[in-house]
C-alpha cells in the first residue's frame, strides 16, 4: 500500500474499479471526471484528489481512458496477480461466499474449503470438495495459498488463525466476530456486516434528526 493512503481512499479505489469494470464491459473508452463523478456520486475533485495520490491518470480536456484507468487501479489494488484462497468453515456464510463467482473477477481464486463437520466431507461447492481440517497442514505445504477466509465460530477463530499462520498464511479475511491477535507480518481484514448496518442506522437517525427539524 502507498504510504499514508487512508482506508477511505482504498475503499473508494475499489468502487472506482467496480464502476470502471462495468464501463469497460459496456465498451466505453473514455470518461470525463464530471461524468464519473455523476455516476459514482463522488465529487470530481474527490476523484482527482484520490487518483493524484498515485500520480493521477487523467488528461486535461480528455478525461480518463477507461481501460487504462481500470488496469492501473487494478494494479494499485494488487488485482493483477492471482490470489489463491482457502475458506475455513463451510456453514451458511462460508457456503454463500464459496458460491460467489465474483471472486474470480479480481484474481481471487478459491482453491480449498475446510470444515470440521464429517457430514460435510466431500460435498462439492462449485467443484471444490469440502475437506477436513486435519488435511489443512498437508494442503498448505503442497499448494500455494495466500489468503484464508475465516467463516467459523468465533470460539474457533483464534486457534485456527494460529494454525494457519504457523503454516505460512500471511493474509486473513476474518468474518468471525473476534479481534485476532496476529504477528505484524500477517495482514488481517475484518468484515462485520453488523457494523455496516449500524452505520446505516446512524445515517438514518441523523437524517431523521435534520428532517424532523425542517418539518
Ligand atoms: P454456521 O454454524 O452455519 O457455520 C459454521 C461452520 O464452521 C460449520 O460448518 C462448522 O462445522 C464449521 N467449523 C466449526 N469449527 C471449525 C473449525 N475449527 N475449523 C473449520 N470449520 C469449523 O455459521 P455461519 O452463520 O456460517 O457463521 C459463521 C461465522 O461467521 C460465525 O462466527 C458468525 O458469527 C460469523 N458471521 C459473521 C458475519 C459478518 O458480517 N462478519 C455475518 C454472519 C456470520
Amino acid at each position: 500500500m502507498e504510504k499514508g493512503i487512508s482506508g477511505a481512499v482504498i475503499r473508494r479505489l475499489s468502487r472506482y474499479y467496480r464502476y470502471l469494470g462495468e464501463l469497460t464491459e459496456k465498451k466505453v473508452e473514455r470518461i470525463s471526471s464530471g461524468e464519473l463523478s455523476r455516476i459514482m456520486h463522488v465529487t470530481a475533485s474527490q476523484i482527482r484528489q484520490d487518483l493524484n495520490n498515485f500520480g493521477g491518470f487523467g488528461q486535461q480536456g480528455y478525461g480518463y481512458n477507461v481501460k487504462y484507468l481500470y488496469s492501473e487501479i487494478g494494479k494499485i489494488l494488487g488485482l493483477d496477480f492471482q490470489h489463491p484462497m482457502i475458506l475455513l468453515g463451510a456453514g451458511n456464510l462460508g457456503t454463500a461466499l464459496a458460491n460467489s463467482p465474483d471472486f474470480e473477477k479480481g484474481g481471487f481464486r478459491l482453491v480449498g474449503i475446510f470444515d470440521i463437520n464429517p457430514e460435510l466431507e466431500g460435498i462439492c461447492i462449485r467443484g471444490l470438495p469440502i475437506r477436513m481440517i486435519s488435511e489443512l497442514k498437508d494442503f498448505l505445504s503442497s499448494q500455494k495459498v495466500e489468503i484464508a477466509i475465516l467463516t467459523l465460530p468465533k470460539e474457533q477463530a483464534a486457534q485456527t488463525a494460529d494454525l494457519l499462520i504457523d503454516n505460512g498464511i500471511k493474509a486473513i479475511w476474518n468474518f468471525a466476530h473476534i479481534d485476532l491477535d496476529t504477528p505484524e507480518d500477517v495482514i488481517v481484514e475484518n468484515v462485520h456486516l453488523s457494523e455496516s448496518l449500524m452505520t446505516l442506522s446512524y445515517n438514518l437517525t441523523e437524517y431523521r434528526k435534520t428532517h424532523d427539524k425542517k418539518s
